[in-house]
C-alpha cells in the first residue's frame, strides 16, 4: 500500500498593511503541528504550510513557511492534488488590505480608514473538486454546533473540529479544550478538556478510520 500524504496547515495568516504592520490572529500553530507530528508518527508522508508561529520546524516534516492567505492558498493548492488527506487548522485572516501602502503610513491626527476585501476561502475551495478526506476546523463565539455543521456541509467537509471562545479562557496555545467534533455522515462527539496532542490523536483515527503502519 502506497505511504499516505497528508497536508497539514497551521498557525495565523499576516495580511500586510504596511511594510512594518500587518492583520493578524492569535493562532499559535499548537493544534495543527500536533496533527502534523501525530501523522509523521504514523508513518505517513507530512507536508506543513504554516503561518508564522514560534514553534520550531518539526523533523521529518516538509514545512512551508508562508506569511498571507494568498500565499497559504497557492502552497495548498500546489500540493492538494497528491494528498489522501487534508487538515485546515490554519487560523486564515478573513481580510486583507485592499492596497497596502508601499512605505509607512503616517499619523496625521485624524481617523484612518483601512479598506479590507475579503480573502479567499482555501478550505471551500478545497471541498469543490477532491480525492483526498477533508477537515476543517471552527473557532466560533455563539452557536457552535449550528455554525460548524453550516461550515461541514457549506464547505463540503468529510470533518469539522470546533471549539468555542470561552470568555476569560485560553483558547489558543498549549491548554486543555473542548471540542465537538462533527462528520459528513451524522456523527457526533464531544470532547472536554483534552489536550490538543490527545486530540490529533483522535482526529487521525477517525480520519483515518483506521491506524496505518
Ligand atoms: N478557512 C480557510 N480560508 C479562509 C478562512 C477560513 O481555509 N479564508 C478555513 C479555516 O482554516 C478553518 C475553516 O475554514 O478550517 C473555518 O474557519 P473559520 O474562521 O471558523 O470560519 P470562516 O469560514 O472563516 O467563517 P467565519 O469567520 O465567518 O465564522
Amino acid at each position: 500500500m502506497k505511504t499516505p500524504l497528508v497536508l497539514v496547515t497551521a498557525g495565523p495568516t499576516r495580511e500586510r498593511i504596511d511594510p512594518v504592520r500587518f492583520i493578524s490572529n492569535h493562532s499559535t500553530g499548537t493544534f495543527g503541528y500536533a496533527i502534523a507530528q501525530e501523522a509523521r508518527n504514523r508513518g505517513c508522508r507530512v507536508v506543513l504550510v504554516t503561518g508564522p508561529v514560534s514553534v520550531k520546524s518539526p523533523p521529518g516534516i516538509k514545512t512551508i513557511h508562508i506569511e498571507s492567505a494568498a500565499e497559504m492558498q497557492k502552497a495548498v493548492l500546489s500540493w492538494a492534488g497528491r494528498a489522501d488527506y487534508v487538515f485546515m487548522a490554519a487560523a486564515v485572516s478573513d481580510w486583507r488590505a485592499v492596497k497596502p501602502a508601499r512605505t509607512k503610513i503616517k499619523k496625521a491626527g485624524r481617523r484612518l480608514l483601512l479598506e479590507l476585501e475579503e480573502n479567499p476561502d482555501i478550505l471551500k475551495t478545497l471541498g469543490k473538486q477532491r480525492n483526498y478526506r477533508l477537515v476543517g476546523f471552527a473557532l466560533e463565539t455563539a452557536r457552535l454546533e449550528e455554525r460548524a455543521a453550516e461550515k461541514l456541509k457549506s464547505k463540503n467537509l468529510d470533518m469539522i473540529v470546533a471549539n468555542k471562545l470561552v470568555k476569560g479562557s485560553k483558547l489558543f496555545g498549549d491548554n486543555k479544550i473542548d471540542v465537538v467534533i462533527m462528520d459528513r455522515y451524522g456523527s457526533r462527539c464531544i470532547y472536554k478538556s483534552l489536550s490538543k496532542g490527545r486530540l490529533a490523536k483522535i482526529i487521525l483515527d477517525k480520519a483515518f478510520g483506521f491506524n496505518i503502519k
